[in-house]
């Protein structure tokens, strides 16, 4: 049989007896024909030697050697000792005529197990027999259970320092990586494979293949997923919660419910053979996964290229190892448990954190996408500076949890928009629409009462016969209109940010100082003091006023960041995001900190915000720059102290722009100087 039964029974006497083939050595010149039936039927195979010197007893079978004690010396029996040593299970038997005992002393060897008198009578002889094979496997019982208390002897504190370590790993990929890796370790397996079980919510189970090793071979990694039956041995495993331990997959005994699926094997040219299966439980004893350890080697140096290297090397996995795995593998089950419920967290939320970045983004869907643009560039740019080993930043390297601060800190960087008025966030022109509005139908009420006006002068003179002023009025009328229209057209020009051209802004201000009476007789300006403000506003669109409601923005997100409460490794975030609007040379917002008042990563982040800001797609007041303008742009931003010369650098030669989705086929390149 080939497959060892899976509990601690296999160390038992009788399960050795069970497990073993029997194997009588005899001398050739002794025949055993008479009992040669007898024997068989006991399960007793013979095998024939014609010297001592040439006996060569089977390390998977229980051997029994008959010695002749008339024809062989105790140095001859004692030289077997060797020959079987402590791994084979042998004794000897010896068959003398009575008194001849002097050609050898009863010590001859520690294999002895009994004596026959000649001529041998049937029932000394089956008697001696039976008694040796079971003093075999008492023998190996003994030589097991002591191998198996120095394995698991040595392999406890082992176990400890892996939990512990299991325990410390928080990444998911890196725990599956280390069970595997250590499980490995304690057995010298070749190969391991790791699978999670799932569970939809009718209930229907099935397994993942998630993390695979393989010393001998390079196998490309490609997660599957196959039912959790008892057809496969993993599925096996997963379904019932035995641990199997296999000397030969390709052996399975006849009956069992699992099976070895050899196609694998097959395609990449390797030969499974010993397994050990054990199931990954969790704290509440459910079975999670199952790790799966493939070709026990006496040593982690040998290698199994090919199926003849298989055959010759791998041996099956220790029983007492077994213990131990399945110890491990229980301690991995709770740490990947933990690891999994953390990254769930987390996944949540992230989760949680983008959905409101989008809810927010949506208020100004012109900057759509800008919090994880500016995230992804940021990382980019941190990545970029932990691996530059020169320069002022050589020593920086930026550890995963960093990372993910800094990640937090970009997603949240632009959140206290949420403090910012809807209507100033979009505001495409100096005055609203509806502000827009009112002027033009002032402006048609002026044109109205002109009108009106002149066509009263004009009724009075005609009834008088004055035919002549009436033209002059009329001429004069069309003039004021003209003036006007000219005049609303102004006010439409400067509505638009941009500059304004010479004298536009003079006429502007003496517009300020029009008026019109409505029919009611009151006076009225042209342009309110309000609007006439807005109308001015030489650069962009925004009042003083609004201005600094955008900017407020950057104190809304600390104040709303700072009130999280992080763990330790995420507490820079509110710092970070703080700082995302300060310029080097302290004329940034809100706080105008100088540079070494202003956080590294903060200082990243103003490079990045920066950038796509100016490269997001069109906006109504501004065209999206062309990579090339951009860099420019931010060089400028260098030049006047704005941004850190270094970290500029190094976005533009780390390339870091090209994670931006439209950039990412694009590469900057520097203008050639003008002569
Ligand atoms: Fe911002
Ligand atoms: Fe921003």
């Amino acid at each position: 049989m080939n497959q060892e039964p899976p509990s601690d029974s296999s160390n038992s006497m009788e399960s050795i007896e069970r497990e073993f083939p029997k194997l009588l050595h005899h001398p050739f010149d002794l025949s055993l024909d008479e009992w040669k039936d007898s024997l068989a039927e006991g399960g007793i195979s013979l095998k024939e030697f014609t010297s001592i010197k040439k006996i060569r007893p089977d390390s998977k079978s229980l051997n029994i050697i008959i010695v002749d004690g008339d024809s062989s010396d105790g140095d001859e029996i004692r030289a077997l000792d060797e020959v079987c040593g402590e791994e084979i299970p042998a004794a000897i038997v010896l068959v003398e005529t009575p008194g001849n005992g002097a050609r050898r002393d009863e010590d001859s060897s520690s294999l002895l197990a009994g004596f026959v008198p000649k001529p041998i009578a049937t029932e000394p002889f089956q008697i001696s027999i039976r008694a040796a094979f079971r003093q075999t496997a008492y023998r190996l019982a003994a030589h097991r259970e002591e191998n198996h208390r120095t394995i698991i002897s040595r392999n406890l504190e082992n176990l400890t320092q892996i939990g512990i370590a299991l325990s410390a790993e928080q990444n998911n990929h890196r725990l599956l990586d280390m069970i595997l890796t250590r499980s490995r370790e304690l057995t010298n397996a070749d190969a391991g494979s790791l699978y999670l079980v799932e569970e939809t919510p009718e209930g229907e189970r099935s397994l993942r293949f998630k993390h695979t090793q393989n010393d001998s071979k390079t196998i490309p990694f490609k997660e599957f997923v196959m039912p959790a039956t008892k057809a496969s041995i993993s599925g096996y495993v997963a379904v019932t919660g035995e641990s199997l331990n296999i000397s030969d997959v390709y052996q399975i005994p006849k009956g069992v419910e699992y099976g070895f699926n050899q196609s694998f094997d097959q395609s990449v040219g390797y030969r499974s053979m010993s397994m050990l299966v054990v199931p990954m439980t969790d704290h509440k004893n459910e079975i999670t996964g199952v790790l799966q350890l493939i070709n026990a080697k006496q040593s982690p140096d040998i290698l199994l290229p090919d199926p003849a290297s298989a055959d010759k090397n791998v041996i099956p996995f220790d029983p007492a190892i077994q213990q131990i795995i399945q110890s491990l593998a229980s301690q991995a089950a709770v740490a990947l448990e933990n690891s999994m419920l953390l990254e769930s967290i987390e996944q949540t939320f992230e989760g949680f954190v983008k959905a409101s970045v989008h809810a927010i983004e949506q208020r100004d869907p012109i900057t759509s996408g800008h919090s994880e643009r500016v995230t992804d560039l940021t990382c980019g740019l941190a990545e970029a500076v932990s691996k530059i080993k020169t320069g002022r930043y050589a020593d920086v390297e930026y550890t995963e949890e960093q990372m993910k601060e800094l990640r937090y800190a970009g997603l949240l960087h632009d959140f206290g928009k949420i403090g910012v008025r809807e209507s100033v966030l979009v505001k495409a022109n100096k005055l609203y629409p509806l502000e827009l509005e009112v002027v033009k139908n002032r402006f048609a009420t002026i044109k109205r009462s002109i009108q009106s006006e002149y066509q009263e002068k004009m009724i009075h003179l005609a009834l008088g016969g004055n035919k002549d002023k009436v033209k002059t009025l009329q001429a004069e009328l069309e003039q004021r209109l003209e003036e006007t229209g000219n005049l609303i057209d102004l006010v439409l020009r400067s509505d638009i940010p941009s500059m304004m051209p010479e004298g536009e802004f003079d006429e502007l201000l003496k517009l300020g100082e029009f008026t019109y009476t409505d029919i009611d007789g009151t006076e009225h300006p042209y342009l309110t003091q309000y609007e006439l403000n807005c109308l001015t506003i030489q650069r962009g669109n925004l009042t003083e006023s609004e201005f600094s409601e955008i900017q407020s923005h950057v104190s809304h997100s600390y104040n709303f960041v700072v009130q999280i409460p992080w763990i330790k490794e995420l507490r820079g975030i509110p710092e970070i995001a703080y700082g995302h609007h300060e310029k080097l040379n302290g004329e940034g917002y809100p706080r105008k900190l100088h540079e070494e008042e202003i956080v590294l990563q903060a200082r990243m982040m103003c490079v990045c915000d920066i950038f796509d800001a100016l490269t997001a797609s069109d906006r109504p007041y501004k065209k999206a720059a062309p990579l090339e303008k951009a860099i420019q742009i931010l060089k400028f931003e260098v030049k006047d102290n704005h941004l850190c010369p270094e970290l500029v650098d190094i976005f533009i030669k780390d390339k870091v722009y090209q994670v931006v989705e439209a950039f990412a086929d694009q590469e900057y390149e520097e203008p050639e100087p003008k002569s």
